[in-house]
């Protein structure tokens, strides 16, 4: 019997580790080593991802950015959507794009589409405090299915993505200088790839508590580089999210991580970046300061210069990493 025990015992060990059984409660997680981890899908409902899961080199080939969609919002069409296609320059003439104006564009992450909340969250702070066009990015084909396989498809996504902005300004007017690129957990590591891809010209890239499963030391992930200026917003580092300051400047708000306030758990923590985001457009009162260290950005106890985190200035710029305490519940 005691055998037995001991057998079972190993062969659990062996087999790796359990399925751990409360959605949304990833206290189980060690970042590298986990092979399970409970992430929530675009309205915010955790699924049970299999890290070790092998991806269908197939799959990658037919989901992919050529697929990508963009849905133009301005403050004439706040809620209705107006497709832009690339290389058909009636679809820019035939919408209410105007070059003149601040481009926004936003991007869900895993298991998520262009009608995400995040996506409606963002973009009505935006259009509330500027005149301005807003394009939400639809990925679902490749964002939805097996984590592993939407990772392996985020390059691809991101220089499609690069690629339609390239030609929308070429085509419809613009001015770099006036881009803020925004994107949610691996939508973050897209906006990194699609402003690699335009040569690190847009003004602002955010990532919205990057994804961490599969980007730690991945030269795919959001940079520093992508843009005139990355901010990283860290909200669950170490689990859903990355705790590395993978942007020039990096806001650890609660000490980055789980829990953040009023959250129970990961699931929670990582979907509240877009909150404190969308308020930092509207209102701009998150104050960071300047931290010595990541351990100190993780404590919460940074008392060096302020920088704001989020907003919607189009020629902001700085760097480092901040710290700050929030609110647990909006505009927090
Ligand atoms: C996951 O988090 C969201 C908030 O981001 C919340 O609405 C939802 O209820 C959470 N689900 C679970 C199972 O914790």
């Amino acid at each position: 019997m005691k055998l037995l025990v001991v057998l079972l015992a190993a062969v659990s060990l062996c087999a790796g580790e359990d399925i751990p059984q409360v959605p949304g409660d990833n206290s189980h997680y060690v970042e590298g080593v986990s092979r399970y981890i409970w992430m929530p899908d675009g309205d915010e409902v955790p699924h049970l991802v299999d890290l070790h899961e092998p991806v269908d080199e197939s799959v990658l080939n037919e989901r992919n950015g050529a697929n990508n969609e963009y849905w133009l919002f301005t403050r004439r069409n706040p809620n209705s959507r107006q497709v832009i296609r690339r290389n058909d320059v009636n679809s820019i003439r035939n919408s209410n794009y105007n070059g003149g104006r601040p481009l926004m564009v936003i991007v869900h992450g895993w298991n998520g589409n262009g009608n995400s909340g995040m996506n409606a969250l963002i973009r009505d702070a935006y259009l509330a405090v500027a005149d301005a066009n807003v394009i939400v990015v639809d990925w679902r084909g490749p964002a939805n299915g097996l984590y592993n396989a939407a990772v392996r498809a985020v390059p691809n996504v991101g220089q499609f993505l690069g690629d339609f902005l390239v030609w929308l300004i070429n085509n419809g007017g613009g001015n770099w200088n006036n881009v803020h690129l925004v994107g949610f957990s691996l939508g973050a590591h897209v906006v990194g790839n699609a402003g690699r891809r335009a040569g690190g010209r847009a003004s602002r890239i955010t990532g919205l508590d990057p994804a961490g499963p599969q980007w730690g030391g991945n030269g795919n992930a959001l940079r520093a580089a992508d843009g005139q200026y990355v901010e990283a917003i860290h909200t669950d580092g170490g689990f859903l999210g990355i705790m590395d300051p993978i942007g020039r400047a990096n806001f650890y708000p609660n000490g980055g991580r789980n829990r953040q306030p009023g959250c129970s758990n990961s699931n929670c923590s990582h979907g509240r970046a877009p909150y404190l985001f969308a308020s930092s457009v509207r209102t701009n009162h998150f104050n960071g300061r300047l931290c010595n260290n990541l351990n100190q950005a993780q404590n919460n106890q940074c008392t060096g210069a302020n920088l704001r985190m989020g907003n919607s200035i189009l020629n902001k710029r700085g760097s480092g990493l901040y710290g700050l305490t929030t609110g647990a519940s909006w505009p927090f």
